[in-house]
């Protein structure tokens, strides 16, 4: 056989290259298919979803310039071309995330099968692999179903206080024909259900549904079980427990504490078959239902409790024995729009294993996680019938090595499971969790091994976003508490902590920490349904609660904890080019700050407010909050500074939907709220406001309300009041902490951010990490304040340090919506010897890697397609740069943009990068 001639062999492999380069199939791919930032999800409750794509190429300077989608109603359709629902056919458009649906019009249960290719600078794909959406049911006509329930307690029930009450079992047998094309169940469980048909759970579900304020809304789940029935009889079954529909404590404080009424409960089963026709199987009185089964009281603040012995065996298939259950009864329907669940349900999402296991007492055994955190624990055990194992959960310790209870509070966090005796039984509570790193167990037949035991931590599933790392072990093990902290208290709400009476939805906790936990997981739909949240919770006349949904009723009025709905949406936007809430949610956001204005506006400044500076380092150790009033920050200014802060984001907001009377209204009122701010706080002579704290003076200073000739003197006296008198620590609470990362890198000393975030000693997270914490504490001196309100297992601390550690420390900021644009400019520290991190933008992977040894920084970064990156590296000239080995300025794909600080500024679009500088 002839040989190809070299000269050959090298223009064919020249002209295949060219050839890649401009039609490229196999270069570009695309991947990551999402409707409404869901994978594949099932009955969606709009018309009009967003679609996104993901770019994938190596080739730098990847960039879409056009588009095509097709949506078709069968897979089959689409998998030939006939988008019989959309063909977007050729659009000439950058745009990859959230592309409106702009087909024929869907209707209820639509299957929308769907896919797109691209075409970028870098040449063209071929079509994504298809993914798909169903909508749900979109009119209310479309319930046939009927609310059943059972609106009283048993005799073994107790509705009081501390109420135990059963969970409630609910079957339907009930014949299917030949011919089955489709079967879906819809179904609203509330509080919380588990749902089998033919005996098999469906879905993976846990703690379904989320939280609402069910007088407003209920969000229902859609299943597809085609592959779950068969012709002839078939069970669907459902397990109803309280959730926080049937209120922890009822009858206790009926003014604080809402009350909805008993669990109950909506499913349309709805089996399509091939020849067109249509049989519904709905909730109504012809179910059976019982409350005599296992699961004997389900309480999220007490525990759950089993009782093996009464197992229903089989109950949730064919063939069983309902005569002694009670037909179902009709109820009233709990008030709220029933809703399509749009954020990603509760899951099991990890597992620990415990890491030792004590004897403190004769059968009273205490067991260490190794780790601070929510959900619950799968236990393997063997005994005799009637045996009867109890589990009680706490954070810490007593110093005799039993359980510390105390700031539970009233709680009772005891499961309980007891045994049928017939071999080995295995067990996890259902419809509660608890918030623990020890479990005590009493009651073990035989002598517990680690082995039996596995922590099951339960969380929204979203996936984790990012990656974090530093040369600093300190700050490394705080990052690792922080993201224990926030998937702890996400529950298909954001909740203040996981463990004791309160597991509250406070608003306030989230304002700033939202941003930063977003870096960590993908928080998009979980706050884009939190905001929903907030909006029902608004009264007619405008006020907003500091807890939403409002199942304790705070409606006090102050700008800090309600302003987080607006704080919130921003993020949405920012992070993730979600519009859509500030579409949304305008209108209420405005009639919030109008009725904060003309209830507390006095001479353009906020009078109300109601924490304060939360929980700033107090005086003494055992003190929760500090009664010093050198610590604590004046109220007014504090609310008044967040409603200058929250105009300037009305304003934002005013401009990107159009509205510039808005706007301007809003712009006119910051300048009368910084001129009286500044008149009535600024000592101009010695360059502080008021009492002169680190948050009086940043809060002013951050948000621009400060004059500009005095900023620097009012940020000087901040970096000597935190070096002389804090001595490097943190003096900040709640609202301060939000801005003081950043705002000290912002105004030049990144060293000193540094410096508190790394101290171990008092006040610091890395104290907390120095006495045994693996996740962020309530409060700064949570190992000796007192109980009342210490929970070891609370975010509201972090404020703004996650997003510093990304948006600054590694330098992953976004500044155009959902990281289009991004600007990487970490600060050079000397103490900081590298970072690594990574982070999941709507558009792909952004990774930046740097290492700075003194004389020598190395970065490595990755965009992702579609992107682009502004970067800023240390240097002193441009000339002393490489990347990849050769002198930047010969590299073709990356532009000087200027010198600046010590700095020089590339921009470079998608790909992979290795720059170094030796200084
Ligand atoms: C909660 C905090 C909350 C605060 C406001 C506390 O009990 O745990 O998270 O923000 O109250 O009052």
């Amino acid at each position: 056989m002839q040989k190809i001639p070299a000269h050959i062999t090298l223009i064919l492999a020249f002209v295949l290259s060219i050839g890649l380069n401009s039609y490229a199939n196999g270069q570009v791919s695309i991947e990551n298919l999402k409707c409404e930032m869901l994978h594949d999800p099932m009955g969606i409750g709009t018309t009009h979803p967003r679609l996104s794509w993901q770019i994938m190429s190596e080739v730098r300077g990847t960039n879409q310039q056009a588009y095509q989608i097709m949506v078709a109603s069968t897979a089959v359709k689409l998998a030939s071309d006939q988008a019989d629902l959309w063909d977007s056919h050729k659009v000439n458009s950058d745009q990859s995330i959230m592309v409106t649906y702009a087909g024929k019009p869907l209707s209820s249960r639509t299957n929308c099968y769907w896919k797109v290719r691209v075409w970028t600078s870098k040449g063209a794909s071929s079509w994504s692999k298809p993914a798909m959406w169903t909508e749900g049911l979109l009119n209310p006509a479309d319930w046939k179903a009927q609310w059943v329930g059972y609106d009283k307690g048993f005799p073994w029930d107790s509705v009081s206080k501390f109420s135990r009450l059963s969970a409630r079992y609910y079957r339907k047998q009930f014949d299917v024909k030949a011919g089955i094309k489709k079967a879906t169940i819809y179904i609203v469980g509330l509080g919380h259900y588990e749902l089998y048909v033919n005996g098999k759970s469906v879905g993976d579900q846990v703690l379904a549904e989320p939280p609402t304020d069910y007088t407003q809304s209920v969000k229902y789940s859609t299943f597809d079980v085609t592959n779950s029935i068969k012709q002839g009889e078939n069970v669907v079954g459902t397990v109803l427990g309280n959730g926080r529909f049937f209120t922890m404590r009822p009858k206790y404080k009926p003014k604080k504490i809402k009350e909805f009424g008993f669990p109950k409960m909506l499913l349309q089963f709805e089996v399509e078959y091939t020849n067109g026709t249509k049989q519904i199987v709905k909730s109504d009185e012809s179910w059976q239902f019982t409350a005599d089964g296992p699961i004997r009281t389900n309480n999220e603040y007490d525990g759950e409790e089993y009782d093996a012995t009464k197992e229903l065996t089989g109950w949730n298939n064919i063939g069983f024995n309902d005569k002694a259950w009670q037909n179902a009864q009709l109820v009233q329907s709990p008030g709220g729009t029933i809703q399509a669940q749009m954020n990603e349900p509760i899951k099991v999402m990890d597992t620990i294993k415990p890491i030792a296991l004590t004897q403190v007492k004769p059968g009273i055994w205490i067991m260490d996680m190794g780790q601070n955190m929510a959900g619950w624990i799968q236990m393997k055990v063997k005994g005799n019938r009637g045996d009867k194992v109890t589990l009680r959960y706490a954070e810490t310790l007593q110093p005799n090595g039993e359980l510390y209870v105390a700031n539970l509070r009233d709680a009772k966090v005891t499961d309980a499971y007891t045994l049928k005796g017939d071999g080995q039984e295995s067990w996890h509570p259902v419809f509660v969790y608890h918030g623990f790193r020890y479990v005590e167990i009493s009651g073990y037949p035989g002598k517990p091994e680690l082995a039996d035991f596995e922590g099951q931590v339960v969380y929204d599933a979203i996936f984790t976003t990012g990656s974090f790392e530093t040369s600093n072990e300190l700050i490394n093990q705080i990052y690792h508490n922080a993201y224990w902290g926030i998937l702890s208290n996400y529950k298909g709400m954001p909740v203040d902590c996981p463990q004791r009476n309160e597991r509250m939805p406070w608003l306030g906790d989230r304002a700033v920490g939202s941003l930063g936990e977003s870096f960590v997981f993908a928080n998009g739909n979980l706050y884009a349904k939190w905001l929903d949240d907030i909006a029902q919770s608004q009264k007619p006349d405008g006020a907003i609660p500091d807890v939403a949904p409002a199942y304790w009723n705070y409606y006090s009025d102050n700008m800090t904890w309600p302003g987080t709905y607006i704080l919130v949406a921003d993020m949405l936007y920012r992070q993730y080019a979600d519009e859509a809430p500030i579409q949304k949610h305008y209108a209420s956001m405005k009639k919030w700050m109008d009725y904060m204005r003309g209830k507390y506006m006095k001479e353009n400044l906020i009078t109300k407010d109601k924490y304060g500076d939360w929980c700033v380092p107090p005086e003494s150790p055992e003190l929760i909050h500090s009664k010093d009033p050198a610590r604590n920050t004046d109220g007014q200014l504090i609310a008044s500074a967040y409603y200058y802060h929250l105009l300037n984001l009305m304003q934002k907001f005013a401009v990107l939907i159009h509205k510039p009377a808005d706007a301007k209204a809003f712009a006119e009122q910051q300048i009368n709220t910084a001129n009286a701010f500044n008149q009535k706080y600024l000592d101009k002579k010695n360059f502080k406001y008021d009492n002169n704290t680190v948050t009086a003076n940043l809060l002013p200073l951050y948000f621009g309300i400060t004059p500009p000739e005095s900023r620097q003197e009012i940020f000087k006296n901040i970096a000597d009041k935190i070096q002389n008198e804090a001595k490097g620590h943190i003096s900040t609470g709640v609202i301060g902490t939000q801005w003081l990362m950043r705002g000290l890198t912002e105004y030049g000393r990144p060293d000193l951010a540094f410096r508190i975030a790394s101290n171990s000693d008092y006040p610091g997270w890395g104290y907390m990490v120095k006495h045994g914490a693996t996740t962020i504490w309530e409060l700064w001196n949570g190992d000796t304040a007192a109980p009342a309100m210490n929970s070891h297992n609370h975010i509201m601390l972090l404020g703004d340090l996650i997003a510093w550690f990304y948006q600054d420390l590694a330098g992953i900021k976004t500044t155009s919506p959902g990281f289009k644009e991004i600007v990487m400019n970490p600060p050079v520290i000397q103490d900081l010897k590298f970072v690594k991190a990574s982070y999941k933008t709507p558009y792909g992977e952004v990774n930046s890697n740097w290492t700075n040894n003194g004389n020598d920084f190395k970065w490595h970064i990755t965009i992702p397609p579609n992107s682009k990156a502004l970067v800023y590296m240390p240097a002193i000239a441009s000339s002393e740069i490489t990347e990849g080995g050769k002198q930047v300025a010969s590299v073709n794909d990356i532009k000087l943009v200027k010198m600046e600080h010590g700095k020089a500024v590339f921009r470079i679009g998608s790909g992979s990068y290795d720059f170094e500088v030796k200084n």
